[in-house]
């Protein structure tokens, strides 16, 4: 395992990696007013272009040459899974692009997102926004940062609070819940809000703009690197029951700033994951 020192400047190499895939992202635009799918996926609108492939691959060969010996899990490279020997070692665990009908459509959030376990654990998280020019980092034990600043959850309750729900899009069974969670939180809190990207929603709980955060289903990449960076700042992410994450596979979610996770905040509503 790296010590300290390297692991800042592996976390310096992987920043740069998120920068330039951003640029890739960001490049996208150049001439083009709309972002065709190549492919389309199981479920309902889920939609694939040649830019989560794309940076999906830069990703996997620049960090391969970060760190050679790490395994891979992905959501576009054909190993979207985890496996017993992902749990040893290094294992980076990828979004190329989170929240691509975002990015296909030309609104609000879309991010790169990279997760790096060891041994089997969320252990350094990088987010970036290539739209804003901001990226989210953390190590395990180390704080977490907005570009170079540190930052907090906010110590907020949650009627002080906006919350973030996530729509869960693809799975059209969970519609019932999703709306169960809107109403239960919109009457908790001061407003709801949907990004449309996952990983952006755990960081604006973990800069301290969002109280909380919930979707009834995410898979791994969705909240890996957002789980480390969430709990350096001060907040805690379970399942909606509250029960710690296993960091295996498809969870449904919640990620609570400092000030929310002191209450009662989880959905207290009968048959909801
Ligand atoms: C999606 C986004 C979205 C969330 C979905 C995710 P994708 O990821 O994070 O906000 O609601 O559950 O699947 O497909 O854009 O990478
Ligand atoms: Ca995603
Ligand atoms: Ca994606």
């Amino acid at each position: 395992m790296k010590p300290e020192n390297d692991i800042l400047n592996i976390m310096e190499q992987i920043k740069e990696a998120a920068w330039e895939a951003g640029g890739m992202m960001r490049s996208a635009y150049d001439g083009s007013a709309e972002i065709a799918p190549a492919r389309v996926k199981e479920g309902h609108a889920n939609f694939v272009t040649e830019y989560d492939r794309k940076v999906q691959d830069f990703l996997t060969t620049r960090l391969s040459e970060i760190l050679p010996e790490a395994h891979f899990v992905g959501e576009e490279n054909g190993k979207d899974h985890f496996t017993q020997e992902d749990a040893h070692g290094y294992t980076f665990v990828l979004d190329p692009i989170d929240g691509t009908s975002n990015f296909m459509h030309h609104y609000g959030p879309s991010v790169t997102s990279i997760g790096l376990f060891r041994d089997g654990v969320p252990y350094l998280g990088a987010i970036y926004n290539p739209w804003q020019d901001v990226l989210f980092s953390a190590v395990s034990g180390m704080g977490a940062f907005e570009n170079e600043e540190r930052i907090h959850s906010t110590e907020d309750t949650l009627s002080m609070s906006l919350v973030s729900i996530g729509t869960a899009p693809y799975y059209q069974e969970l519609r019932p819940q999703v709306w169960k969670l809107g109403s239960y939180y919109l009457n908790r809190s001061v407003d709801l809000r949907r990004s449309g990207s996952a990983a952006w929603d755990l960081c604006m709980v973990a800069s301290g703009r969002i109280g909380l955060f919930v979707e009834p289903r995410l898979q791994l990449w969705d909240y890996a690197a957002g789980a480390v960076i969430l709990t350096e700042a001060g907040g805690k992410i379970t399942d909606l029951q509250g029960r710690p994450l296993d960091f295996r596979g498809p969870s449904p979610i919640a990620g609570a700033s400092a000030g929310v996770c002191r209450e009662r905040y989880l959905p207290d509503i009968p048959d909801c994951v």
